[in-house]
């Protein structure tokens, strides 16, 4: 990248989690980085620990459930950098309780799901797209999971064909939305160098799933990054975890 002005990406609920560490492989791969989330604080510590490691990391407050939050830091973007080479929608909530069948689980539930896996993630995109529009060669990496395929959830003989991954069905739903807007907005840009595409990242030991998962969260990562930084010959609208397809 020496000679060129760096990428610019934006990186969403990058406090903590897989998306501090999609910020962190971002920034090491040469990418200037905006480390969003919606605690100031948090945002600022983070952000802090990958400068002081030498990393090109700056730090938004961004609450993508707030439409005053995501304006203003659109704003600021545009003020700030003038466009956006990548965005990843990574924040992300499971609220639900495990154990409990799907029927069981409140409706409040469901809708504080949706707000934040697929309203905020429109919200925050339209209000971005303008900053993406403006690059050479933007990318949109939307981080679903495999809890979204509704052909691993009908496979009895997947792990998500269980009582424990069936007692997310909010989370599941918000998801296969979330893939579902990935496949729609990426044919609305289809003639445009805008991919968008969504990615499991694998089932990864966060706070998320309370340590719990298959992968470490520097794994959990890869993927994203690796979609963030597609060649242009690279796929859109496509579902993806590590390389390979995953069914919708
Ligand atoms: N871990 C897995 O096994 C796994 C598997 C498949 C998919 N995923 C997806 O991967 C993404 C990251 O998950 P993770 O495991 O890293 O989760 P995590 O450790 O719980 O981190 C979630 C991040 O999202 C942020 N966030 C939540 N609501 C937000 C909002 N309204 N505005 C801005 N930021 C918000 C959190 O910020 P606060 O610190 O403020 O709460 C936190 O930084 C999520 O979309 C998740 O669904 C994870």
């Amino acid at each position: 990248m020496s000679g060129q002005s760096p990428k610019i990406a934006l990186v969403t609920g990058a406090n903590r989690g897989i998306g501090l560490e999609i910020a962190r492989q971002l920034a090491e791969k040469g990418v200037r980085v905006v480390l969003s989330g919606r605690k100031p604080d948090a945002v600022v510590e983070a952000a802090t620990a990958l400068r002081s490691a030498g990393l090109n990391v700056e730090p938004l407050v961004l609450d993508i459930t707030s439409t005053g939050s995501i304006a203003g830091a659109a704003a600021e973007l545009d003020t700030r950098l003038g466009h956006l080479d990548i965005l990843v929608n990574n924040a992300g909530i499971r609220i639900e309780e495990y154990g409990r069948q799907p029927s069981e689980q409140p409706l409040r539930q469901w809708r504080e799901t949706f707000d934040t896996n697929l309203f905020g993630v429109v919200e925050a995109t339209t209000a971005f797209l303008p900053l993406i529009r403006k690059s050479a060669a933007g990318r949109i990496v939307n981080v679903s999971s495999l809890l979204a395929s509704l052909t691993t959830h009908s496979d009895p003989g997947s792990y998500a064909y269980s009582p424990m991954f069936k007692s997310l069905p909010a989370y599941s739903a918000s998801k296969s939305a979330l893939n579902s807007w990935t496949v729609h907005l990426a044919y609305e840009l289809r003639e445009t160098p805008i991919k968008v595409n969504a990615v499991h990242p694998g089932y990864t030991r966060t706070d998320m799933n309370e340590g719990a998962g298959d992968l470490e969260i520097p794994e959990g990562a890869a993927t994203s990054v690796g979609m963030a930084l597609l060649d242009d010959d690279g796929p859109t609208g496509s579902y993806v975890h590590m390389g390979n397809t995953v069914p919708w």
